[in-house]
């Protein structure tokens, strides 16, 4: 089981989730949070001397899944994310060992999908 963290620009937000939607992913978690990346915060047509980082509102999509729906929850999130320009956001994918669903009990890839 992997956990997908994506990192997107809020106005993404709702193409992100049709898109997901589209692949049959239903299951997410969804939080306000602020970031940076590379620019530090900044545009790219910034071209003053940088003495600090500038944190930006971004929106966290959180998508736990069986190995079979890694690459198409990527794809997904790549295609309702992506604009071409800088900011549109990383993906980060980590090792999930264990999953519970509270009501029942089971867990793994039971509990997940
Ligand atoms: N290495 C990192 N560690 C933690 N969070 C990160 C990291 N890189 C990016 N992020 C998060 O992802 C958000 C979007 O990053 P962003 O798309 O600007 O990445 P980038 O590496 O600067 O690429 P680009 O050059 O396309 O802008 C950041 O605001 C931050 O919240
Ligand atoms: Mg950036």
């Amino acid at each position: 089981m992997k956990l997908i963290v994506a990192m997107i620009q809020p106005h993404k937000l709702p193409d992100v989730k049709q898109a997901l939607f589209d692949a049959e992913i239903y299951k997410m978690t969804v939080t306000n949070a602020l970031g940076c990346g590379q620019q530090r915060g900044f545009t790219e047509a910034y071209r003053g001397v940088i003495h600090t980082i500038n944190l930006l509102k971004k929106v966290r999509v959180e998508v736990a899944v069986n190995e079979a729906s890694v690459e198409p929850t990527v794809a997904a999130i790549t295609k309702g994310a992506r604009t071409g320009n800088i900011g549109d956001g990383k993906i980060f994918i980590l090792d999930l060992p264990e999953c519970i669903r509270i009501r029942t009990g089971e867990r793994g890839s039971e509990a997940i999908g």
